[in-house]
């Protein structure tokens, strides 16, 4: 140990949701706790990931219902876009979140440090270029919590005007008329569903063959058709292989597949996230790193060093917020010596918030076959339910997936697929049925309000017992 640094119970480089959660959750249990960060707290999930994106979603949301408003009887007239003050009341959501989780690591007595914190050996973590100065920590326990950034792909060099990626894009001043999106999954669709209820015309390119990752097939068909009669097109199955700025206005032309064009004003990048792992030093540790720049770590999240912790979107598990918070309990945990039981990364729950909203846990229909189940499977739409009519939200369906008993009925659940109106709101239930191992029988035994959307998924588990009261 280096003897002029302050040693603390745990040091932690990194303060977005991983790093936050288990500097908040140690502190709770007594541990005393350092926070190296070098921009702020609340890492890419509250500046530049989830919460500016779903704000950005809601006032999609909002120009929604005003269009829709002459279907109750409402005359709202047609709805124009002050996107600055769309920007402003986004910087104004995250403000007050940012001011929230600084009060609280304050109140928790967590020592946040400001600046680019490195791991050595002997578990010193050198803190610089911040308002915190050069600083030396040591402690008993470090946990890597560095984050990801966007990936991006050659020939689409990132100017933050034709070609960006989230980052850029959550910021914009005002919206391109037409945009394509490379990449289909969590963040293309989502921001594609934005642009377009805001009146941009989006193309999205995707190289495999579906979009949306992860998600049963049932449901992405529901979203294809979705997007379609939004007038989003959607292409699988292409590759990109460059773009030429145009010389005449701000656009470009994208090449994609076999020698097709299309001209647009924005291309935005999501392609995936890259680890943030490089500027982490780690000389003279045993801390491995993959090829893929992710940290090597076992079930608890123990690196090859003993004592060093790496959690979040830095280690090869769902980059998810939630997935993080978790991973940042985990740890405690096992620094506490309380021997948590670790993740389940199969049963996490997923929540996308484009227009229809998507929602899942556990197996698809395909990957509980794949995994040697016999499964049974009920499907029941909105277009029944008297809330989502009532909403004018109809579309979109649950899927419940269950092992299937020698008398045809359904026994545990295996997984939950939805798409359909506030399916990110309702996804609670399914993941601790799926999680809990719950059978269609006991969820059953549950009562479900009436009227209430919850009630296609209730109805959902209660059809797999072979009987039904609707
Ligand atoms: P990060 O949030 O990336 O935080 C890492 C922090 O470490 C950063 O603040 C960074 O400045 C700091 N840091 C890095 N290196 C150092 C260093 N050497 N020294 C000091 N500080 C350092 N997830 C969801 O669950 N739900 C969503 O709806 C959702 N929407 C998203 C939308 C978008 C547009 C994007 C981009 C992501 C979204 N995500 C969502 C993913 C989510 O943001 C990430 O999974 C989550 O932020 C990862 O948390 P983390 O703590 O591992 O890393
Ligand atoms: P992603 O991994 O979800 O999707 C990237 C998509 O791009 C994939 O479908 C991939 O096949 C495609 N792709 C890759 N290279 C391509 C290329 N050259 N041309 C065309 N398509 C290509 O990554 P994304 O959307 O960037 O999001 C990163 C992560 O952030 C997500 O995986 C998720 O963990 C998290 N996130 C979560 C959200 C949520 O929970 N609501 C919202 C946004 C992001």
């Amino acid at each position: 140990m280096v003897p002029t640094a302050e040693n603390y119970d745990v040091v932690i480089i990194g303060g977005g949701p991983g790093g936050y959660a288990a500097a908040l959750y140690g502190a709770s249990a007594g541990l005393d706790v350092a926070l190296v960060e070098k921009y702020k707290v609340g890492g890419t999930c509250l500046h530049v990931g989830c919460i500016p994106a779903k704000e950005l979603l809601e006032t999609a949301a909002v120009h929604r219902a005003v269009v829709g408003a002459s279907t109750f009887g409402i005359t709202a007239g047609e709805p124009s876009l002050d996107f600055s003050v769309t920007q402003q009341r986004k910087q104004e959501v995250i403000d007050k979140l940012f001011g929230g989780l600084s009060g609280l690591l304050k109140s928790r007595k967590v020592t946040v440090l400001d600046g680019t914190g490195t791991l050595h050996g002997d578990h010193l973590v050198r803190v610089s270029g911040g308002s915190s100065g050069d600083v030396e920590l040591t402690g008993d326990h470090v946990i890597l919590a560095s984050g990801s950034v966007p990936r991006t792909i050659p020939g689409f060099e990132v100017d933050g005007q034709r070609v960006v990626t989230s980052d850029e894009l959550l910021s914009l001043e005002r919206l391109p008329a037409s945009a394509v999106v490379i990449g289909g999954g969590a963040i293309g669709c989502e921001f594609a569903s934005m642009m377009s209820d805001l009146g941009t015309d989006v193309t999205i390119l995707e190289a495999l063959p579906k979009i949306l990752p992860g998600l049963d097939d049932d449901i992405t068909r529901v979203v294809l058709q979705s997007f379609k009669k939004q007038g989003i097109d959607v292409r699988t199955g292409v590759a990109v292989t460059g773009h030429e700025p145009h010389d005449h206005d701000g656009g470009t032309k994208v090449r994609f597949g076999d020698d097709e064009t299309i001209d647009v004003e924005m291309v935005v990048v999501s392609v995936g996230r890259r680890p943030l792992s490089e500027n982490l030093g780690l000389d003279g540790t045993a801390v491995k790193v993959s090829d893929r720049g992710h940290i090597e770590v076992d079930e608890w999240c123990r690196t090859g060093e003993a004592g060093v912790y790496a959690i979040g979107d830095v280690i090869a598990t769902p980059a998810l917020a939630h997935v993080g918070f978790a991973e940042g309990v985990l740890a405690i945990q096992d620094i506490l010596g309380e021997d948590p039981v670790p993740v389940d990364y199969g049963r996490v729950p997923w929540c996308i918030y484009c227009h229809p909203e998507v929602s899942f846990v556990g197996h698809t229909e395909a990957s509980a076959k794949e995994a040697g189940h016999d499964v049974v499977v009920s499907k029941r739409r909105f277009g029944g339910n008297g809330r989502a009519i009532i909403l004018d939200e109809a579309e979109g369906m649950v899927k419940v997936i269950a092992e299937k008993q020698s008398d045809g009925t359904g026994g545990r659940i295996l997984g939950v697929h939805m798409v359909g109106p506030w399916v990110t709101e309702q996804l609670g239930q399914a993941y601790l049925a799926v999680n809990w191992e719950a059978t269609a029988e006991e969820i059953a035994q549950f009562i479900q309000p009436h009227p209430t959307l919850s009630e296609v998924f209730g109805h959902g588990a209660f059809t797999l017992t072979g009987r039904s009261y609707e």
